[in-house]
This record gives structure tokens, C-alpha cells and sequence, in this order.
């Protein structure tokens, strides 16, 4: 088999590496928390914070864990333990594969949820036995509501969702990196973007859309406080995937030819159209039926809001399986990169052939998401730290795990590694141009550390 322990695979194109990476970042939480997280912290005003962070956090640690990927050319682990043996940086490395593990194990089953709406769509269960008074506009929306949460509070339907979720994951990753997860990410991407850039079409078309689109993004600044700061810095992280050892990994696939900086640009650029885009497509929609006054979280504005406005469309089962099937494959891209990181990992540390480390990372997962998803359900009672287990780990992660991540990636690069190590990562041993590397070193030195810490200590407030 072409799949032996010690040869290193790469991405086949440039256009497959962007894909991939891009895959990665365009997920879940860009696509369904950024909209619902810019208009409440100020539409416009949100979404110049954000780049702001994105800017002075996101590009900077993205292009260090590009660094210490394509460098070290080991998994998040090894790839540390390479370039400075015998030190304790790898620690962080190991835990960004324990919290990637953690992020996957709750995300299979949120991804597990727009399979399900994604087959209730085509089967046309969605919008079957839906009161008389459906078309009165907040009645449709209990009932879109009442389904979501009869939905998640079984057992036995999420359960399965999750579980094809983890078997198409399997399926995908063990074709490897080009015939998998390239391959793959080549025609979901370019199918996403299609499938948005039309559904932003048709919304902006209804009518009443302006408003729609001045109620996401007319600056508020007085909605502005230090927690909206928090919030886009985390988002920074979060919708860019970093701090999870992902970029770490894909970027040991990365040939040595790739230009880190230009792809580093390429990918946070599309990645925040594609977020905005989520919000054209929403918020004109929802403004247009007057369905401002529903929830406005993500998951409601998708699973209950966005079917209600589907309703009001003609052929709602068209939209509902265009949109359903959009999500899905973000969700897709994105399992299939947080998934990598301890396949690498398992099969760098433990010299084992791809498909052995594939089911040795996912099969346990079988049960830990069927344990986060029974939280809903079944095993509700169970609380730590008077959460649910699902949202325990949501928070575990997201406000502790991934800025210790991030932060020790920083200090890393700005202190600990060797001096060359990002100069000749940005510049490809000197054949690029090197205006990059002062002001990344610069924000991974001390503004990103500073960033981080605010997040820190605003958490533990
Ligand atoms: N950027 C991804 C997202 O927005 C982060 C992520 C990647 C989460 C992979 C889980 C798995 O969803």
C-alpha cells in the first residue's frame, strides 16, 4: 500500500491546500455565530472589531501554526518536539489535540443536526404536519421551535444523525489527505459558495431587504462594550480554526513551495465574505417576514427562523434542501480537519498505518458524542459545573483550552523557537519577500499575548 508510516504526504494543488484550509475555517461557528454575534454587538461596528482582531490576532497565530506545520512536519505534537527537542513546548501541541478531540466529540453531533434537517428537507418531513394557522407568522415559529426542540430532547434520532456523521467522516479520511480530505474539500467549497452567493441573491431580492441588511450591519457603537471585544476576539479564533492543532496539520501538508503569507490572506479574506454573505442571506430574510422578534441565536436563526422563511417562499422543500445541504458540507469540511489533527497525531507517535489510525481516533467517538448528545435527553441530569456535558465542553474549550492554545503558540513564536524559524517559513528560506515577518513577530510578541490574556481574565470575572 502507497500508505506507509514514514512517507509524508502533501496536498496535490495550491488551489486543494486553500480549499482544504478554507474548508476548515468555513464552519459552523463562521457561519451561524458570526451573523447572530455581529448583530447583537453592534452590526457594522461588530465587524470592524472583528477584523481589527483578526488582523492583529488571527493572521499572525494562523501564520505560526503555518510555521511550526510546515517546518516541523510532524503532527501538532511532533511538529513542536522537532523544531525544539527536548523543551516543553510540545505540551501545548498536546493540548490542542486533547481540545480538538473534545471540539470534535460535541460537534460531530451539532453536524449530526443539519444531516437530519438535511433529510427531514428531502423527505419533506420538515414541513409536514405543520398546524392550520401555519401562515401566521410567530405560531409557525413555535412550531419550528417546538420540532427543533423535540428534535434534539430524543434520544434515539440525534444519536443516529451523529453516528453517520462519524462513519461519513471515516469514510472521507481514509482516503487520505488528496483522495479525501482534498478531494472532498475541491467540490464542497466551490458547491458552498454557489449554493450562498444564489441564496444572498434571492434574499436581497425580497422585499423589504435593505432593511434587513441595515439591521445586521449599521454600525451601533454604542452596543460596543469590552465583552463584544471578548466575543470578536474569540471568533477570531474560533471561525479561523486556530489554537486546534488543525492548521498545525494541514500545513505539514503543504509543499514547501506555498506561499504562507499569500495563503494566510487568501483564506481569512474569504472566510470573513463568506461569514458576511451568511448574514446577507439571514437577516434580509428574516427582516422581510417580520421575524425580527424571534430568537436571534444561531441555531434558532437556522433551525427554527430560516424553515419558517423557507414557508413563506415558494417550493420551500427546494430551499430547505439547498440550505440544509449547504450547512452540511461546512460541517463536513470542518470534522473532517479537526478529525486530522489526532489521526496525525496517532499516526506519527505511534507509527501506524493511516487506516489504523483513522478508526482508532474515531470509533471511540461512537459513544463520547453519543454521550454529548444524549445530554440533551437522556442524560440531562448529569451536570458539571452546573452545565450539561455538551455545553460543559463547549465552554471548557472555547474559553479556556484554545486561548491557553493560542497563547502558547505566541509565545512560542515570539520567544521560545528558533530565531529563524518564522523568517523562513514566511519567506520560503529567503526566496519571498520578508515585509511580513517584523509585523507578524511584532503581534505574536505582544499584541496577541495581550489579547489573549483580556480573554483570560475576562472569563475568569
Ligand atoms: N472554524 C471552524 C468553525 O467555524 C472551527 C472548527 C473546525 C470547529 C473544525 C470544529 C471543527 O466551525
Amino acid at each position: 500500500m502507497s500508505m506507509s508510516t514514514d512517507k509524508k504526504q502533501f496536498f496535490n494543488s495550491k488551489i486543494g491546500l486553500v480549499a482544504a484550509t478554507l474548508g476548515s475555517a468555513v464552519g459552523l461557528g463562521t457561519i451561524w455565530r458570526f451573523p447572530a454575534e455581529a448583530q447583537a454587538g453592534g452590526g457594522g461596528a461588530f465587524l470592524l472589531i472583528y477584523i481589527l482582531c483578526v488582523l492583529v490576532l488571527g493572521i499572525p497565530v494562523m501564520l505560526g501554526e503555518f510555521a511550526i506545520g510546515r517546518a516541523g512536519r510532524s503532527d501538532a505534537v511532533g511538529s513542536f518536539r522537532r523544531l525544539s527537542p527536548g523543551r516543553p513546548w510540545w505540551m501545548f501541541g498536546g493540548l490542542a489535540v486533547v481540545a480538538s478531540y473534545l471540539i470534535m466529540a460535541f460537534y460531530m453531533v451539532v453536524a449530526g443536526w443539519t444531516l437530519e434537517y438535511l433529510w427531514q428537507s428531502i423527505s419533506g418531513g420538515l414541513f409536514e404536519g405543520l398546524g392550520q394557522s401555519a401562515n401566521d407568522v410567530g405560531v409557525m415559529d413555535n412550531q419550528f421551535a417546538q420540532r427543533m426542540s423535540q428534535y434534539v430532547e430524543q434520544p434515539w434520532a440525534p444519536l443516529i444523525a451523529t453516528w453517520a456523521v462519524i462513519a461519513i467522516n471515516i469514510i472521507i479520511l481514509l482516503g487520505g489527505v488528496q483522495k479525501g480530505i482534498e478531494r472532498m474539500s475541491n467540490i464542497a467549497m466551490p458547491l458552498l459558495f454557489v449554493l450562498l452567493l444564489g441564496f444572498v441573491c434571492v434574499s436581497l431580492s425580497l422585499p423589504g431587504a435593505g432593511q434587513g441588511v441595515d439591521f445586521f450591519l449599521n454600525p451601533d457603537f454604542t452596543k460596543v462594550t469590552p465583552g463584544v471585544f471578548i466575543d470578536a476576539l474569540g471568533q477570531a479564533l474560533f471561525s479561523l480554526s486556530l489554537a486546534m492543532g488543525i492548521l498545525i496539520t494541514y500545513a505539514s501538508y503543504y509543499p514547501p513551495t506555498t506561499n504562507l503569507v499569500k495563503t494566510s490572506v487568501v483564506v481569512v479574506a474569504m472566510t470573513i465574505v463568506i461569514a458576511v454573505m451568511m448574514g446577507l442571506l439571514i437577516f434580509p430574510a428574516v427582516t422581510s417576514f417580520g421575524l425580527t422578534d424571534h430568537g436571534l441565536s444561531g441555531t434558532t436563526l437556522v433551525f427554527v427562523t430560516l424553515p419558517e422563511v423557507f414557508m413563506n417562499l415558494p417550493v420551500p422543500q427546494l430551499w430547505a434542501i439547498l440550505f440544509f445541504g449547504l450547512l452540511f458540507l461546512a460541517a463536513m469540511t470542518s470534522t473532517v480537519s479537526i478529525a486530522e489533527v489526532s489521526i496525525a497525531f496517532v499516526r506519527d507517535r505511534f507509527k501506524v498505518r493511516r487506516p489504523t489510525a483513522v478508526l482508532t481516533v474515531l470509533l471511540p467517538l461512537v459513544v463520547l458524542s453519543a454521550v454529548c448528545s444524549l445530554s440533551f435527553s437522556t442524560l440531562s441530569e448529569i451536570k458539571i459545573g452546573g452545565r450539561i456535558i455538551f455545553d460543559f465542553l463547549d465552554s471548557a474549550t472555547n474559553n479556556y483550552m484554545l486561548p491557553a492554545v493560542a497563547m502558547g503558540t505566541c509565545l512560542y513564536l515570539g520567544w521560545g523557537a528558533p530565531h529563524n524559524l518564522l523568517k523562513d517559513q514566511l519567506t520560503n528560506d529567503g526566496t519571498l519577500s520578508s515585509w511580513a515577518v517584523r509585523p507578524v513577530r511584532f503581534a505574536l510578541r505582544y499584541i496577541a499575548p495581550a489579547a489573549i490574556l483580556a480573554i483570560f481574565v475576562w472569563n475568569m470575572l
